[in-house]
């Protein structure tokens, strides 16, 4: 098999990862406590108990794992910050020490030519905000702005990329409504209120990091399935609409268009009491560039609707799972870039996050992952494809770096493209790193390529270990599938 995918000049190759999920020194250097310490300390809540407190020992390892991506040649790395490590009582005095940790990794990418897009909220909220009433009261908003003005004070001068907030929907959906990640309540109400009050401290925190660092470049990461009507039949068509507008519409109409997506709002009953004059406006400040997390999609019928209130999702039999159960269909990604380009004036897009978890194994200290090699390959040609239909795609981080704890699926669940070993913290390229090395290292033109290889437009990549020239087809002839 051949595959080809062209990406334009500049276009950021990178590696995802999240505070909580890799950096383990929980109680170090004064750290407070965040609602996934508590939440995952309580038995039955995680696959066998597990919990953050080690994870992949980053906070001591970083300068090693710095390392690991100079191996792999990524020229961007998204990673997340730990509020309760830089302010441990939520609002007020930042920890010198906690900040500091974080600059001295600004630095030390920035020293080997790895440039910082650091998300400020990938769900590691103060405990004591959450003791407080959490992201259902309005005032959290705030003091996630005042948290977004600290930390732009004092990285803003070398970080130019910022993402505000990861995944709302499971912030405020799975986290106050369906209770499967912290702080795990079980409120409707909760929940509509938790999702108005993280889009306004997404709004508040655009203008906050501007006033701090005014060339920044600010978005905001969603998460994104491709709900699809299991066929043409208008109630398969209803239902599959209904997700979207539940799970992304939610989420991207009140940034992009300034209000909520009418279905889903009747659909939750939501007398949009918690919007005060204003909001919407502040919602909906116009952002640099957008983040999309893209990993499988759903299929959705007449199946009526689930004990979460959402359009039941169908499996569908034929289609490869990862071990999160999750279906692997790369061209929903093509789908969903495009779109969201004709839906919305999108400003610059970046794949923030994508990535599959496997059964991987240590054999002779390699890690043989051709399924994640294979998943990544298909999915950056559909990137690809929907820059051919349009999209002004800037960059791509693949979830995850390296192994990490997979919040409550623990660390059964391995994104990674290097394996951790969480007895030793030994970490081992797996064949999918050492691949998508050479793909970063074609299309940057850090190893030799032929001139063919390279086209006017941008830099487009061989793959399969064959010279790019020989492995690529024409720009033209790409596939552009029908979902395009
Ligand atoms: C996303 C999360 C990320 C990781 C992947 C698998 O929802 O943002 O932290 O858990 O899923």
């Amino acid at each position: 098999m051949t595959t080809s995918f062209s990406f334009p000049s500049g276009f950021h190759w990178g590696a995802a990862t999240a505070s909580y999920q890799i950096e383990g020194a929980v109680r170090d250097d004064g750290r407070g406590e965040s609602i996934w310490d508590r939440w995952s300390h309580i038995p039955g809540n995680t696959v066998n108990g597990d919990t953050g407190d080690v994870a992949c020992d980053h906070y001591h390892r970083w300068r090693e794992d710095i390392q690991l991506m100079q191996q792999l040649g990524i020229t961007a790395y998204r990673f997340s910050i730990a509020w309760p490590r830089v302010i441990p009582t939520g609002t007020g005095e930042v920890s010198a020490a906690g900040i500091g940790f974080y600059d001295r990794l600004v630095d030390a990418l920035l020293e080997v030519g790895i440039t910082p897009f650091p998300t400020l909220y990938h769900w590691d909220l103060p405990q004591v905000l959450e003791d407080d009433g959490g992201w259902p009261e309005r005032r959290t908003a705030y003091a996630f702005a005042d948290y977004a003005t600290a930390v732009a004070d004092r990285l803003g001068d070398r970080v130019k990329h910022w993402w505000t907030i990861n995944e709302p929907f499971c912030v405020a959906d799975l986290g106050y409504r369906v209770g499967t990640k912290a702080p795990g309540r079980h409120d409707h109400h909760d929940f509509l209120a938790a999702a108005h009050h993280v889009l306004l401290g997404h709004g508040l925190a655009v203008t906050a990091i501007k006033a701090a660092s005014p060339d920044a470049q600010v978005g905001i990461v969603a998460n994104v399935d491709n709900h699809m009507p299991r066929s043409a039949h208008p109630a398969d068509r209803r239902a599959a609409e209904l997700a979207h507008a539940i799970h992304s519409g939610w989420y991207l109409d009140p940034v992009f268009r300034g209000e909520y997506p009418e279905a889903a709002v009747n659909h939750h009953h939501w007398d949009q009491r918690e919007v005060a004059p204003g909001d919407m406006e502040i919602i909906s400040t116009r952002v640099d560039h957008h983040g999309v997390n893209y990993y499988t999609r759903k299929l959705h019928g007449d199946e009526g609707i689930d004990d979460l209130e959402r359009p039941a999702p169908i499996l569908h039999a034929d289609l490869h799972r990862t071990t999160m159960g999750w279906e692997v269909y790369p061209d929903g990604l093509r789908e969903l870039l495009v779109r969201f380009n004709e839906e919305y004036d999108l400003p610059p897009v970046y794949i923030t996050e994508n990535g599959a978890a496997f059964p991987d194994e240590v054999v002779d200290g390699a890690v043989h992952d051709g399924d994640r090699r294979d998943y990544l390959e298909r999915h950056f040609s559909a990137a690809a494809e929907a820059v051919a239909a349009g999209v002004d795609l800037r960059g791509y981080f693949v979830w995850s770096l390296m192994d990490n704890y997979e919040w409550a699926r623990g660390y059964g669940q391995r994104f990674g493209l290097v394996r951790v070993d969480y007895e030793t913290q030994e970490r081992i390229l797996k064949d999918s790193a050492h691949w998508y090395a050479s793909v970063i290292a074609a299309a940057t033109g850090s190893i030799e390529a032929s001139e063919e290889a390279v086209d006017d437009g941008g830099d487009e990549v061989g793959v399969e270990g064959l010279p790019a020239d020989e492995a690529t087809v024409e720009d033209g002839s790409v596939d552009q599938g029908d979902g395009a």
